[in-house]
C-alpha cells in the first residue's frame, strides 16, 4: 500500500510553522536542569533531502523554509525564529546541502546528556531511515509501532517531559485520535506538555477536538494557528470524460499538503466534475501546559513569520486559550 511520506511535504509553511513551536516547547523545558523525555508519537524519517524526488516533485519547502533563507533579514529575527534557523543550518553542516531536519533531529540538537527521545513510527522503512538518520546516539530510542498507542510508555521516568502527535491525517477521525490519546496520555502523565499539529480542513471538528481536550484534561489549552492566506474552496470544473481519461487518482497524503492530482466523478454520461484538492494553507498546534514564556515567544514568532510565508494579502495567526474559534482577518 502507498502511504503517506512526509519527504513530499518537508520544510512546507506548515513544517516551519511547527518546528519553530517544537523549539520553542522544548527551549521551555531546558530553562531548568531537570532530564526531559521528548515522546514523538508520529516521528518520520528523521531528516529529509529537499533535493530528493519527493520534494522536488510538490516543492512546497520553497514557500516554506525557502521564504526565510531568501529573506535577508535575519539580523532582527526574534528569538524562537533565529534558533530555529540556527538548528536546519546545523543540521545542513552535517549533511547534504539541501538537507531539512525532522522533529527528531531538532530534539536531539536540544537534548542534554541526560535527556532521552522515544520515537514512535508505524511504517517501518521509515523507521529504518529514522534510526539511520540517530547515528546510533545513545540518548534516542525507536519504536516501530502505532503511536495511538504511545500512551502505554507513559509516564517517563524522568517526569518531564513532551508528547509531539504530528500524524499523517489520512484517516477522517485523526482530530478525535488525537483527543482520545491526550486523554488517556493525561491520566497517566498529568504534568507532560501536549502538542498535536492539525490541518485546518474543518473547523468544526478542530473546534469540537480543542474543546474536547479542555473539558476532558481540565488543562490549561494553548491553540496556536496559522494561516498563509491562500484561496480556500476547492475548485470544481467540468470537463468530456474523453479528455481527462489519462489523469491520475487522488495521491494519498494530499491533505497535508499542496495540490493533488483531480479527483474525477461522473457528473452525466460523457461528462466528468473534476475536483481539485486545492493546497492545505492553515494549520494549528494545540498544546496542552505550555511552559512558562511560550506564549509570548510564540506570538513574536509568528508575527515575524506572517509576512515571509504569506502567500496573499489574508495571511493571518492566533493565538487563543481553550477553544478555537474562527480566526481574525
Ligand atoms: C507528518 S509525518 C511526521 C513528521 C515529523 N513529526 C516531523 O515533524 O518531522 C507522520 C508520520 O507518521 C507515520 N505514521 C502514520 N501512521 C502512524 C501511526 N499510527 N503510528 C505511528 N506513526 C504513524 C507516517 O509514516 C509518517 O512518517
Amino acid at each position: 500500500m502507498v502511504h503517506y511520506r512526509h519527504s513530499y511535504h518537508a520544510g512546507n509553511f506548515a513544517d516551519v510553522f511547527k518546528h519553530v513551536l517544537l523549539v520553542g516547547l522544548l527551549a521551555g523545558l531546558n530553562r531548568k536542569d531537570k532530564p526531559w523525555c521528548f515522546l514523538d508519537t508520529h516521528a518520520g524519517a528523521g531528516d529529509y533531502d529537499l533535493g530528493g524526488e519527493g520534494a522536488a516533485r510538490t516543492g512546497e519547502w520553497r514557500e516554506g523554509i525557502g521564504r526565510l533563507e531568501d529573506a535577508g533579514d535575519m539580523a532582527g529575527a526574534p528569538e524562537l525564529v533565529a534558533e530555529y534557523l540556527r538548528l536546519v543550518r546545523a543540521a545542513r553542516g552535517q549533511g547534504a546541502p539541501e538537507h531539512y531536519p525532522g522533529s527528531p533531529q531538532f530534539a536531539r540538537a536540544l537534548a542534554r546528556a541526560g535527556d532521552r527521545l522515544v520515537l514512535c513510527e508505524k511504517v517501518p522503512e521509515v523507521a529504518a531511515e529514522l534510526k539511520r538518520s540517530l547515528r546510533g546516539d545513545p540518548r534516542a530510542e525507536v519504536h516501530v509501532r502505532d503511536g495511538y498507542e504511545a500512551h502505554a510508555l507513559l509516564p517517563p521516568a524522568e517526569k518531564r517531559g513532551l508528547v509531539l502527535i504530528d500524524p499523517p491525517f489520512e484517516r477522517t477521525d485523526e482530530l478525535d485520535a488525537i483527543a482520545d490519546l491526550i486523554g488517556k496520555s493525561v491520566q497517566r502523565f498529568a504534568g507532560g506538555i501536549y502538542a498535536a499539529w492539525y490541518p485546518i480542513k474543518n473547523r468544526h471538528l478542530v473546534s469540537r477536538c480543542v474543546r474536547r481536550v479542555s473539558r476532558e484534561t481540565g488543562k490549561p489549552v494553548l491553540n496556536l494557528e496559522f494561516d498563509n492566506g491562500e484561496a480556500a474552496a476547492d475548485e470544481i470544473r467540468f470537463a468530456s470524460t474523453e479528455r481527462h481519461k489519462a489523469e491520475p487518482s487522488h495521491r494519498p497524503g494530499a491533505d497535508r499538503g499542496r495540490r493533488g492530482a483531480p479527483r474525477r466523478e461522473d457528473a452525466s454520461p460523457g461528462i466528468v466534475r473534476v475536483i481539485e484538492k486545492v493546497p492545505m494553507h492553515a494549520c494549528g498546534l494545540l498544546v496542552v501546559n505550555a511552559p512558562f514564556g511560550f506564549e509570548a515567544a510564540s506570538s513574536l514568532a509568528l508575527q515575524w513569520l506572517k509576512p515571509r510565508l504569506a502567500q496573499g494579502s489574508q495571511a493571518s495567526f492566533t493565538i487563543e486559550h481553550g477553544v478555537a474559534e474562527t480566526p481574525e482577518r
